[in-house]
């Protein structure tokens, strides 16, 4: 059976960067749901207001189900955590985490508008992808790793000595909700 390392967080906070890190440098192979979806054509339709395909979970589903039948180490990068993922092949699931004010100037960076910036902002505040990760696996499965501040390298490599040690769960060692009011950050930012 596949080990299959979900790497997860809000949008933009280098679920991808991390997961090529792993690839590059330690020999995971990269399996993007989203690139999965749009290669092999697993939605049902494309939403013309959220410029975005939607999924198809049974199809994707099927997908990973057969990727998890390889003896492969993959990682998977999503900010979706849903029930297409093959949930006994998921060894660990690695939630990033950052300073909410640095993750909307880099969102705002990419030329998001504010309120889609905003949105995923205050999914980040309210640990949207923490929850559903913990939720779905369970918490021993569930390792959080705060990234404020940290180089892609260093984030790297705190994953890295995650994953060697095969360590349980780990969480809740941010509260963005102790630091920023959320109404009173949407008016200043
Ligand atoms: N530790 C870091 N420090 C500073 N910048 C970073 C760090 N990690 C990633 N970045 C930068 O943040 C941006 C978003 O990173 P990345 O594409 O990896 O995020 P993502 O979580 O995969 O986003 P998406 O959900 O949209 O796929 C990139 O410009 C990347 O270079
Ligand atoms: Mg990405």
């Amino acid at each position: 059976m596949a080990t299959i390392i979900l790497i997860t967080g809000t949008p933009g906070i280098g679920k991808t960067t991390l997961a090529k890190n792993l690839s590059q440098r330690s020999g995971y192979k990269i399996v993007e749901p989203n690139r999965l979806v749009r290669k092999e054509r697993l939605y049902t339709r494309f939403d013309k207001a959220r410029k975005s395909y939607v999924v198809d979970e049974g199809k994707l589903r099927r997908r990973l189900e057969a990727l998890s039948r390889s003896s492969e180490r993959i990682v998977l990068p999503t900010h979706l955590v849903g029930r297409f993922l093959p949930k006994a092949s998921v060894k660990t699931a690695l939630v990033l985490r950052l300073d909410p004010v640095v993750l909307y100037k880099r969102l705002r960076a990419r030329r998001w508008t504010k309120r889609k910036a905003w949105e995923n902002t205050e999914a980040e505040i309210l640990d949207v992808c923490l929850q559903e990760s913990r939720l779905l696996l369970g918490s021993r499965k569930v390792y959080e790793i705060d990234t404020t501040r940290k180089s892609a390298l260093a984030v790297y490599r705190e994953a890295l000595r995650v994953l060697s040690r095969g360590r349980t769960g780990r969480s809740g060692i941010v509260n963005w909700l102790a630091r920023y009011d959320p109404l009173e950050l949407e008016r200043t930012l």
